[in-house]
């Protein structure tokens, strides 16, 4: 077995993930959480909401997993969306037509359909199950479709981001935000892709958990305020050129950010900040990286993306979270197929002489000509460029209608007056975070196999554990009566009820030896257990086992849900907590 199996298979066995619709046969590209992977991966959405709402500012909003037409024909999903699909004849089977030929060419994923077609062609490529003809390659929207309402109803998307829930809602969340830039929302929900051939497990879903914050900032000034918190930070930083060197430079985010590898500073913040996310809750730093975008990779959105990526051990660099720089693209794009100015006023520290251009439509004039349609022909003047104005004829629209307007009854002229303020359209910073592969490299991380020396005439034995950061793991304590009899279990439970008001995951668990039930909690990463036996009935003092360690300590039963909160969430040190056994 790989590390990839052994994690999945303990992660089945166990009550983290499972085949969805199991007892139906399955289906490819999407997976249960189980009791112990719901309350794994709600811990990690937590300290996400810690970082980016509590601490960043940046408040949670929840709009609709469906979206009308209109707002993936802005955001460019229903025109672009799309991987390149190719059919087996004889099977039915579907393929990705670039996965088919990457062995053969580089950069498969920028070729074109046809191009995808000869390679397939030259190559005699067959079908990968049953050796069948391949049909022609075509473009394969990933959207899941749906209807709005009965009958032929209205045509709706399940979400493939969250991200455009919080575009469309940019003025209300203007307002909200007192029209000061910047600002940021976020959202942790649900997206989905409509992947053509899902083959790599949990790493590739068709239903999945984004977590994504879109910072809505002044586009002349990518400054941020508290860069000096991770300046100083040496990342693993692969961009663009060290991508064409083979290796990863060891860079402080400062001197990227002034020698323009990484774009800005507030682009550089984020990064940091994801590093700081993945690493609290458990992500090895050595195995983590963050690669710029190529030039040809780059969404047609952004100018500058940089993933974070981990490594694992059958996928190898896996991109978890992507840092992107949007500009005002999606503002634009929504504003144009809305007719909706999004758009914010900025105020200028001091007001300034600003010299415009005006436009004085002679009303005398364009009666007469224009009638009851002057008063939107006047309009509509004053809304054009002076290029437009300067023409011979002028055309201006008029609902559907062009109408022609001579020059000679629009004046204008160039005045300078006071201003204090403009309207601008921020840029948009977009930490976009997959939640589920994030799940996924935490416990592959957190696996450990080991050999556990026996004791006096014992023979040595292997344990596997789960090295969850304490504020991670789904369980945090196990209480353990040492012997199912009733003068222990009275005592363990209301230990147990106390450790619970405290706040704290508990299992109870009394089935099989000691040893058995530390091992069974090693495996499910439970930091703490805590064992009642018959010094407890003598001295009410309980044995707290520290998971990693295995060392024991002895402490007193009241106040241990307090003891057990501080070693989990306030870095107690263990030995000093009690008696070292
Ligand atoms: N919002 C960026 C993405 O979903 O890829």
């Amino acid at each position: 077995m790989d590390r990839y199996e052994q994690v999945i298979e303990l992660a089945k066995r166990r009550g983290f993930l499972w085949n969805s619709f199991e007892i139906y046969g399955g289906t490819a590209g999407f997976y249960d959480y189980g009791p112990l992977g719901s309350t794994l991966k709600r811990r990690i959405e937590q300290i996400w909401r810690d970082t980016y709402v509590i601490r960043e500012g940046y408040m949670e909003i929840e709009a609709p997993t469906i979206g009308i037409e209109e707002v993936f024909i802005a955001s460019g999903h229903v025109g672009g969306f799309s991987d390149p699909l190719c059919e087996c004849k004889n099977c039915g089977e579907a393929f990705r037509a670039d996965h088919l030929v990457d062995k053969i060419v580089a950069c498969a994923d920028g070729l074109g359909t046809r191009e995808l077609d000869m390679v397939i062609k030259e190559n005699s490529i067959s079908c990968p199950e049953c050796q069948g003809e391949l049909g022609e390659t075509y473009e394969f929207n990933l959207m899941f479709k749906t209807n709005i309402g009965p009958g032929s109803g209205r045509q709706g998307y399940m979400r493939p981001e969250t991200a455009q829930g919080m575009f469309v809602d940019f003025l209300r969340l203007a307002r909200f935000y007192r029209d000061k830039l910047p600002f940021g929302a976020t959202q942790i929900g649900k997206s989905y892709r409509n992947e053509i051939s899902p083959r790599q497990g949990v790493i590739r879903l068709r239903e999945f958990t984004q977590a994504e914050a879109e910072i809505f900032i002044d586009p002349n000034d990518k400054k941020h305020p508290n860069f000096h918190r991770f300046a100083d930070n040496v990342l693993n930083l692969y961009s663009d050129e060290a991508q064409q060197r083979g290796t990863a430079d060891q860079m402080r985010l400062d001197e990227a950010v002034e020698k323009g590898i990484i774009a800005h500073e507030f682009l550089a913040y984020q990064i940091g900040l994801t590093n700081h996310f993945l690493q609290r809750i458990g992500i090895a730093g050595d195995k983590l990286r963050f690669r710029q975008h190529k030039k040809d990779e780059m969404a047609h959105y952004a100018i500058d993306c940089w993933d974070a990526e981990i490594e694992t051990e059958r996928f190898g660099w896996v991109e978890v979270v992507g840092i992107a720089d949007r500009t005002d693209y999606d503002l634009k794009a929504h504003a144009a197929v809305s007719k909706t100015e999004l758009s914010i006023y900025k105020e200028y520290s001091e007001p300034r002489m600003v010299t415009r251009f005006v436009v004085k439509p002679d009303m005398g004039k364009l009666g007469p000509l224009f009638k009851g349609k002057a008063k939107d022909v006047a309009e509509a003047l004053k809304a054009m460029s002076r290029e437009e104005l300067e023409k011979d004829n002028i055309t201006v629209m008029v609902g559907e209608e062009a109408l022609t307007v001579p020059n000679d009854i629009v004046e204008f002229a160039e005045e300078t007056v006071k201003c204090s303020g403009e309207n601008i359209i921020p840029h948009v910073i977009e930490p976009s975070y997959g939640i589920d592969r994030i799940f996924y490299s935490t416990m592959e991380h957190a696996f450990a196999e080991e050999k556990v020396a026996g004791k006096e005439d014992t023979e040595d034995e292997s344990r596997i554990v789960m090295r969850f950061r304490k504020e991670v793991a789904p369980v945090q304590v196990a209480v353990l009566p040492l012997l199912t009899r009733e003068e222990l279990i009275t005592p363990a439970k209301s230990i147990e009820a106390s450790i619970r008001q405290k706040g704290l995951l508990v299992s109870y668990d009394d089935s099989g030896t000691i040893g058995r039930r530390y091992r069974r909690n090693d495996e499910i990463g439970t930091p703490y257990s805590v064992t009642i036996d018959y010094d407890t009935l003598e001295d009410n003092t309980v044995t707290i086992r520290d998971r990693d360690s295995m060392k024991q300590i002895r402490a007193h039963a009241d106040g241990i849900a307090d003891l057990l909160y501080e070693l989990i969430y306030m870095e107690k040190d263990f030995k000093s907590a009690g008696k070292v056994l």
